[in-house]
C-alpha cells in the first residue's frame, strides 16, 4: 500500500505540478484535498506547457484516476473550462475524474466579495478567486455543495436564501449593485447537467481503492506557510495545505497514510502580502525572478523572491511530518557567485528557537545568513547526482542538514527529463 501526501513546504509555487506529474505514473489515483482555482500547477511535457488549477495534475497520465476531495472549493466556471481544455488536448475525463459530493461551490458572490474586500484598506493580496468567502460560508454552515446540484428545488431555495443575505451586504455595506438571483439559478442548474457524471462518494471510493491495494498520491495546493492554522496568519489562504488537510479533505484516515513528501524550492518566493524575512529587494531578487520565471501561474503577478530559508523549512518539516524532499528549481541558482542561506532568526538580540507564526515577531525577526560558494555552471542537462558540481552538492548537503530532511528528487529544469532521482 502506498498512500502518499505531497505538500508545498514554503509559501506555494514550489513546482508541485511537475513533481506530481513525474510521480503520478507510479500511482493509481491522484487526489486534491484543499484550495481551489487559486492554485496554478504548471507541467511541461515536451514543448507544451499545461497549467492546471483545479483538476489534479495526474490527469495528464492516461492510466491515472483523479479525485477532487471535499476540502476543495469548486468554481464551476473554472472547472468546466479546465475539463474542456483537457478534452481539447486529446485526454479524457470520463471514468477518470471523480468529484466529492461534499465539496463546496464557489458562487459569483464569493468572487465579488473577495475582490471588493481586496480593493479596501485591509488587503491580503488574494488571487481574487473567491476562496476566502467560500470557506467562510462553509464554516458558517451556509455553503452550497456539489451534492445540492442533484436536487433542483433545494438548490434554488439555497441560492435564494444566500442571495438575499449577500445582496443585503452588497447594498448596505459596500454600496454595490445587487446580483441577479434568477441568472445565478439558471447558471448553476445548467452546471448540474455537466457535472452530474463526476459526482462521487469520495471517502468510500478512496477507502475501497486502498482496500484493493491501489496507491494514492494526495496533491497539496499552495504551501504550508499559507495554511490558515499553521501559516503566517492572517496572510494565508483559507484552507489547510499542510499534510493533515489531506485526511480531512478527502475522508481517508491518518492510519492509511504511508509517506509524506515535501516539495521545496531551492530558494524562497511568495505572492501576495505578508512577512517574508529572506526577501531580496535588490538585483539578486530581480535575477531570481527573471531566471526562475517567477510570475504567478494563476494571476500572472510577479512573485516576491528571496534566499532559501532553512529555519522556515525546518518548521514546515515539523508540522507536515516531511520525510523526503523533492528539491525544485535548483538550476535557477546556477549564475550566482555566492548563495546565501538563512539558518535562523534573531529577535531582540537573541536567536529564536522556534519559527514565529505571530506577525509581530516575524516582522521584527532578522534573518541570519551563511554564505556558500555558487557553482556558476549550467546544470540543466545533468542526469546523475554524482555529475553535479561539487559546490552544488555542498549546497544540497548544507540545506538538507539545516532543514533536517533528505533529498530524493532534484529538479534542474521544467521538463520531465530534467529530473535527478537519488
Ligand atoms: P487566496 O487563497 O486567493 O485567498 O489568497 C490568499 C493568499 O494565498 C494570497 O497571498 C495569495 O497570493 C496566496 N495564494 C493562494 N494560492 C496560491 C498559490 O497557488 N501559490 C502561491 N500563493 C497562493
Amino acid at each position: 500500500m502506498n498512500v502518499s501526501i505531497l505538500v508545498g513546504s514554503q509559501w506555494g509555487d514550489e513546482g508541485k505540478g511537475k513533481i506530481v506529474d513525474i510521480l503520478s505514473d507510479r500511482y493509481d489515483i491522484v487526489a486534491r484535498y484543499q484550495g481551489g482555482a487559486n492554485a496554478g500547477h504548471t507541467i511541461q511535457i515536451g514543448d507544451k506547457q499545461y497549467i492546471l488549477h483545479l483538476v489534479p495534475s495526474g490527469i495528464l497520465r492516461e492510466n491515472v484516476q483523479c479525485v477532487i476531495g471535499n476540502g476543495v472549493v469548486i468554481d464551476p466556471h473554472a472547472l468546466m473550462e479546465e475539463i474542456e481544455f483537457i478534452h481539447s488536448n486529446g485526454m479524457d475525463t470520463k471514468g477518470r475524474l471523480f468529484i466529492s459530493q461534499n465539496a463546496h461551490l464557489i458562487m459569483p458572490y464569493h468572487k465579488l466579495l473577495d475582490n471588493i474586500q481586496e480593493s479596501g484598506e485591509k488587503k491580503i493580496g488574494t488571487t481574487g478567486r473567491g476562496i476566502g468567502p467560500c470557506y467562510i460560508d462553509k464554516y458558517a454552515r451556509k455553503g452550497i455543495r456539489i451534492v445540492d446540484l442533484l436536487n433542483r428545488k433545494s438548490l434554488e431555495e439555497k441560492i435564494r436564501v444566500n442571495l438575499e443575505e449577500k445582496n443585503n451586504i452588497l447594498r448596505k455595506v459596500y454600496n454595490h449593485e445587487e446580483l441577479d438571483v434568477e441568472k445565478i439559478i439558471k447558471e448553476y442548474t445548467e452546471f448540474d447537467e455537466k457535472i452530474d457524471q463526476y459526482i462521487t462518494d469520495v471517502p468510500t471510493f478512496l477507502n475501497n481503492a486502498i482496500h484493493e491495494g491501489k496507491s494514492i498520491l494526495f496533491e497539496g495546493a499552495q504551501g504550508a506557510l499559507l495554511d490558515v492554522d499553521h501559516g503566517t496568519y492572517p496572510y494565508v489562504t483559507s484552507s489547510n495545505p499542510t499534510s493533515g488537510g489531506a485526511c480531512i479533505g478527502t475522508g481517508v484516515p491518518p492510519t492509511k497514510i504511508t509517506s509524506i513528501i515535501g516539495i521545496v524550492k531551492a530558494y524562497t518566493t511568495r505572492v501576495g502580502l505578508g512577512p517574508f524575512p529572506t526577501e531580496l529587494l535588490d538585483e539578486d531578487g530581480e535575477n531570481l525572478r527573471d531566471w526562475g520565471a517567477e510570475y504567478g501561474a494563476t494571476t500572472g503577478r510577479p512573485r516576491r523572491c528571496g534566499w532559501y530559508d532553512a529555519f522556515l523549512v525546518n518548521y514546515s518539516r515539523l508540522i507536515n511530518g516531511i520525510e523526503r524532499v523533492a528539491l525544485t528549481k535548483l538550476d535557477v541558482l546556477s549564475k550566482f557567485k555566492e548563495i546565501k542561506v538563512c539558518v535562523g532568526y534573531e529577535h531582540n538580540g537573541k536567536m529564536l528557537k522556534y519559527f514565529p507564526t505571530d506577525l509581530i515577531r516575524l516582522n521584527e525577526a532578522k534573518p541570519i545568513f551563511e554564505i556558500l560558494p555558487g557553482w556558476q555552471k549550467d546544470i540543466t542537462g545533468v542526469q546523475n547526482y554524482d555529475d553535479l558540481p561539487s559546490e552544488t552538492k555542498n549546497y544540497l548537503g548544507f540545506i538538507s542538514e539545516k532543514s533536517g530532511f533528505e533529498i530524493s528528487i532534484i529538479s534542474v529544469g521544467p521538463k520531465r527529463s530534467q529530473t535527478i532521482e537519488i
